[in-house]
């Protein structure tokens, strides 16, 4: 039995890097244990969008957290609105990835979005992905996994997955996309995206979604038997 007195509403916390899959590995461990779901990236990505949707400049530090402070959301199932329009498909584009990692870079962003990413730890459980789930925002978090894949095999996952939406683009460019992304998200100052010293290293290079979501379960079934 561990001494450790842990916050009753369990977290697992899965971070890494672009098109890893985290955000899909995370969908279905929440729904295989009946858990809440958080993607904090959709945040970042809103408050992208919200800037662009409202002249915003990506260097205004103060004007962006007032936005993600304020920012008028709303997550219903499967389905998320800024204010008052569906933005689901906005929020994927290339574009609003790249303005939400140099939007992801300022403090007073990061703090404006904290409290926010706190609520959704609700009962009975919440998956939580991102790049500071276990290090910043969920420290506590009873299980953390460092989801990553090599970048060429993540380049070619989210060729694929633009392909499949009808968006063509090039895969030498997003290959260099995902190199540069990767590059300001884990050398940035404030939560660089790191695998931590208490995370569980999950490489799905050569893996499956399904072996991938039943790692993280294997994991944190030892994590329960061990409380
Ligand atoms: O889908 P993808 O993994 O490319 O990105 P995402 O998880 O939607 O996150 C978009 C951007 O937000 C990332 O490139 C990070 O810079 C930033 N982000 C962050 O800083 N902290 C988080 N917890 C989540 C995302």
């Amino acid at each position: 039995m561990n001494s450790i007195i842990r916050h009753p509403i369990p977290v697992i916390a899965i971070d890494g890097p672009s098109a890893s899959g985290k955000g899909t590995v995370a969908d279905l461990v929440a729904q295989r244990l009946g858990f809440h779901c958080l993607d904090s990236g959709a945040l970042y990505r809103l408050t992208a969008l919200a800037a662009s949707m409202k002249g915003v400049a990506l260097d205004d530090e103060t004007g962006l957290a007032r936005l993600a402070l304020n920012l008028d959301v709303e997550f219903t199932a499967g389905c998320v609105s800024l204010m008052g329009q569906v933005v689901d498909e906005a929020i994927r584009s290339e574009v609003i990835g790249v303005g939400a990692s140099r939007v992801a870079q300022y403090g007073e962003v990061r703090k404006a979005l904290l409290a926010r990413q706190r609520t959704f730890r609700q009962a009975p459980g919440l998956v939580a992905d991102g790049r500071d789930m276990g290090s910043v925002v969920f420290p506590d978090a009873c299980l953390k996994i460092y989801l990553t894949a090599s970048v060429d095999v993540r380049a070619e996952r989210r060729y694929k997955q633009l392909m499949e939406k009808g968006i063509h683009v090039i895969l030498h460019n997003l290959l260099d996309e995902l190199r540069e992304r990767d590059l300001r998200d884990a050398t940035r100052q404030l939560a660089p995206l790191i695998q931590q010293a208490d995370a569980v290293l999950l490489d799905t290079s050569q893996m499956t979604i399904a072996e991938a979501v039943e790692f993280v379960l294997v994991h944190y079934e030892k994590v329960r038997v061990r409380e």
